[in-house]
This record gives structure tokens, C-alpha cells and sequence, in this order.
């Protein structure tokens, strides 16, 4: 038993989808629950770690002894992360951020009437890739979910990013990832890797978390 090995340390999660608005009325969003990130603040905070926790829209209650900022899109998530990201010393982006949004969300409801509504979308602003860019980034971890491909994508997505870590876990398999109580993650970084094999998000946070510190603090960062 090691007690509040993350007593001392700040500790930034993303968790949830955003939702990227259509008009007064519709948006585009995606499955994601806020789970995996919920755990993982709550599995920071129980090890002794400040955290503070940037949730886009999700069904779940608030968690004792987490600071939790409330968003709706990827630009509102992107400007909460940025006023916190300074203090921090490890970032987990686990949120399910929307990839693209409407190009111009409309002022008044869209009214039915053509057989087809065309939408542009653009891309949204990448926020874990933003924070692992600036001059003195906090120990950066991102997520990939993948059908296909999984750890290959991880691996270019690390480099890609630039992140010091990332976790991969597999989506379309029925009982983990999206919208699931479980998961089964890799953790890779530039150096190795390690298989958390399947179990609860609530206990694979934990184990995320430990093998988070033991890399960070090997990493010569403090
Ligand atoms: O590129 P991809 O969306 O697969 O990357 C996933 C990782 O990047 C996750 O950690 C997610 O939280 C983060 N991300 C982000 N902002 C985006 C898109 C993804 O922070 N706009």
C-alpha cells in the first residue's frame, strides 16, 4: 500500500464530449460518456493530487474534491484548459473533443422544408496538441481511440503531438471504450510500452496514474 504518491503534484483531465452547435436547437457531438476521465480525476485526487477537471456536457455528478469547470464546445474547452494549463504539472487529455463544427452555426432555428440541409464543418482547434506545443508544456498525455490500427496510430500520434505519453484503447468492441464501465488500454511512450489488460475505468485509472508518475518522474521534468 503507497499512500498519496501524487501528494504535491497538479493535475489537469479533460473528460466528455463537446458539443459543437448547429443552431439554437442542434449540435454535433459524439458517444462519449466522460468515464475513463472522470476515473481518472478521481483516481488523481485519492492519490493526493490537486486536480482540476474540464468537462464537456456528461451525465455524471461532480466529484468531491475536484475542481470542475463546465464546456460546451472545443473552443470553450480549449480557452478553460489554457487559463489552467501554467500551474500544472500533468495533463491527461482524455475528453472526446469533436473534431470538426459547423462552419457558421446559424442565429435562429433552421426550418425544415428542402429533402437535404447541407452543413460545412471545419475543424476544431486541437487542444492537446496546442498544450504539448508551448515553451514549457506540463507532462502531456493524450488518448487514441481506434477500430483499426490502434497502436500503430498511438505511436504516430505521440510523435505527431509531441506527447510525452499515450494511451490506446480500442473502440467497436462490445463492453469497453465509449459509453462503457470498462476498457483495456496500452500505454505507449517514446521509449516502451505496457498493456493494461481489461477491467474497470475506476481501476485502470489508478494503474494509468502510476505508471503516469513513475514516467514523469524518470523523465527529469521535475
Ligand atoms: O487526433 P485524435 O482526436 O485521435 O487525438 C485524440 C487525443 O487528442 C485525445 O487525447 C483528445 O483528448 C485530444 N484532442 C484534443 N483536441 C482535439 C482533438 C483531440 O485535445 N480537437
Amino acid at each position: 500500500f503507497r499512500a498519496k504518491f501524487l501528494s504535491g503534484y497538479q493535475v489537469l483531465v479533460t473528460a466528455g464530449p463537446t458539443r459543437e452547435e448547429i443552431d439554437p436547437v442542434r449540435f454535433i457531438s459524439n458517444r462519449s460518456s466522460g468515464r475513463m476521465g472522470y476515473a481518472i480525476a478521481q483516481a488523481a485526487q485519492a492519490a493526493g493530487a490537486q486536480v482540476t477537471l474540464i468537462s464537456g456536457p456528461v451525465a455524471l455528478s461532480p466529484l468531491t474534491g475536484v475542481q470542475l469547470v463546465s464546456v460546451y464546445s472545443a473552443q470553450e474547452m480549449l480557452a478553460a484548459v489554457m487559463t489552467q494549463v501554467a500551474t500544472v504539472d500533468i495533463f491527461i487529455a482524455t475528453a472526446a473533443v469533436a473534431d470538426y463544427r459547423p462552419s457558421q452555426p446559424l442565429g435562429h432555428k433552421f426550418k425544415k422544408h428542402e429533402a437535404h440541409w447541407q452543413i460545412t464543418l471545419e475543424r476544431t482547434p486541437d487542444i492537446l496538441a496546442t498544450v504539448a506545443s508551448l515553451p514549457h508544456p506540463p507532462f502531456t498525455v493524450g488518448f487514441a481511440a481506434e477500430t483499426d490500427n490502434l497502436i500503430e496510430y498511438a505511436r504516430a500520434k505521440l510523435q505527431l503531438k509531441k506527447l510525452d505519453m499515450i494511451v490506446a484503447n480500442p473502440v467497436g468492441i462490445a463492453g469497453i471504450g465509449f459509453d462503457s464501465e470498462e476498457n483495456e488500454l496500452s500505454i505507449l511512450w517514446a521509449e516502451d510500452s505496457i498493456e493494461l489488460p481489461r477491467a474497470a475505468k475506476t481501476e485502470l485509472a489508478k494503474q494509468l496514474l502510476e505508471v503516469i508518475i513513475q514516467r514523469y518522474q524518470k523523465s527529469g521534468r521535475l
